[in-house]
């Protein structure tokens, strides 16, 4: 029998499946070996998107303009989560010129000079932290009693939350960073959110603070921005902040409890520390399933194949950050390696906003806790601890250590 003209191309479907601990999801490191730009359907959504894995790859796609993310708008791509995670309006779906006006108002609030400024501040607070842990155990859950405070401590000053409302802001990012979270449910979730921020954002501009949201507040009432967009800059960020910082630390400080050698190198010597977080950031996959796509403008090559003018295309960051072309040995620990720039920030144009401040909070929370704690080790065996599952940031439920 003679095959058909044209079969039909293979579709993989990718759930995202309930992962313990740092191991990868068998899926995305398969293709990444063995078929780096292929076709999947997620969950939800309708046909079919491009997923590329390849370091270079990801690379080219991610600093391409002729790739959109205001084009996802509206449009039911095969994703994830049954709702879109970031609102239209924001920047993560924004192209130039509005993704540069917006990223421009944001950046001096995010820039090295202002981090700088942020450092002691968040140090005497990590401190603080640890002192009370100390007190309080052992046994303590570190999730509990330091990364997450901490992490919300430095977002809600930065941002200019105030401290007593971060209970309920706390549950709506559960509601909205959940996979299992209905479309419906999602949707109000978002415009309670949203109502919340354009009420503070209306209060800064009457009484404004030395924070972003005040910032951005000045910002709409000069014309540079509209409602929509501060209000899901405000979400964005505040997600961003409580949840992607609490979840990424909390797994860097299981990393190093479950790799005591490579840990007390580190203690020794703690000037490596800046490349050991780079290290833990390349290392650990912090995402369950994958972001937003992407849609092409005109056809584009990559590794081999041809993206048609319309269709979307996904990057998987972690999986490029265990790419063999470009690190030896990838899927192995390694706090002095010294190779490429890992992307679990990003690439291109969207290159993560917080970046300079997730790891100025990892540094200062793992310098903290090196420090005061000299004889830190988990409080039950490390394969009792339970992960996160069903939700878009990957980490511990409770980090239960001793000392
Ligand atoms: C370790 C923690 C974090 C990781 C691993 C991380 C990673 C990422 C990644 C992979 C992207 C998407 C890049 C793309 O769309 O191609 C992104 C975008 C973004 N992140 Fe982060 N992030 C972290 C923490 C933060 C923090 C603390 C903030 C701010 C408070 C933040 C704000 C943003 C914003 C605003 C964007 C959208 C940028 C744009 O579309 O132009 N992130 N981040």
């Amino acid at each position: 029998m003679t095959p058909p003209e044209h079969p039909d191309p293979v579709v993989h479907d990718w759930a995202p499946v309930p992962l313990p601990a740092t191991d990868f999801d068998p899926l995305p490191h398969r293709l990444l070996h063995e078929e780096p730009v292929a076709r999947v359907r997620l969950p939800h959504g309708e046909g079919h998107a491009w997923l590329v894995t390849r370091y270079e790859d990801v690379k080219q796609i991610a600093s391409d303009p002729r790739l959109s993310r205001a084009l996802t708008v509206g449009r039911p791509i095969t994703s994830m989560t049954p709702h879109t995670l970031a609102p239209p309006g924001g920047v993560g779906r924004a192209d130039p010129p509005d993704h540069t006006r917006l990223r421009k108002l944001i950046a001096p609030t995010f820039g090295r000079r202002r981090m700088a400024a942020l450092r002691a501040h968040t140090e005497r607070t990590a401190d603080a932290l640890a002192l009370r842990t100390l007190g309080s155990g052992p046994p303590a859950d570190l999730a509990e009693t330091f990364v997450g405070p901490l992490c919300a401590t430095v977002t809600a000053e930065l941002l200019g939350v105030p401290a007593a409302d971060l209970d309920r802001v706390q549950e709506w990012r559960a509601g909205v960073l959940s996979h299992e979270t209905t479309a419906a449910a999602g949707e109000s979730v978002k415009k309670e959110i949203a109502g919340y921020f354009a009420d503070l954002a209306r209060h800064r501009t009457d009484h404004p603070g030395d924070d972003l949201i005040s910032e951005l507040a000045a910002a709409r009432a000069a014309g540079a921005l509209s409602t929509p967009e501060l209000v899901s800059m405000a979400v964005m960020l505040t997600l961003n902040g409580l949840d992607a910082v609490r979840n990424i630390v909390s797994t860097m400080v299981y990393v190093l409890l479950v790799h005591p050698d490579q840990t007390a190198r580190l203690r020794a010597d703690p000037a490596r520390l800046p490349r050991a977080v780079d290290e833990l950031l390349r290392y650990i996959p912090q995402r369950g399933g994958v972001g937003m796509p992407r849609v092409a403008t005109a056809d584009i090559e990559v590794g081999g194949v041809t993206v048609r003018e319309g269709e979307a295309v996904y990057v998987f960051y972690p999986a490029a950050n265990r790419d063999p072309a470009v690190y030896t040995d990838p899927d192995r620990l390694d706090l002095d390696r010294d190779e490429a720039p890992h992307l679990a920030f990003g690439h291109g144009a969207h290159y993560c906003a917080g970046a300079q401040l997730a790891r100025l909070e990892a540094e200062v929370m793992l310098a903290t806790l090196l420090a005061r704690f000299p004889r830190l080790a988990p409080a039950v065996e490390p394969e009792r601890i339970v992960w996160r599952t069903g939700t878009v940031n990957r980490g511990p439920e409770t980090l239960p250590v001793t000392w």
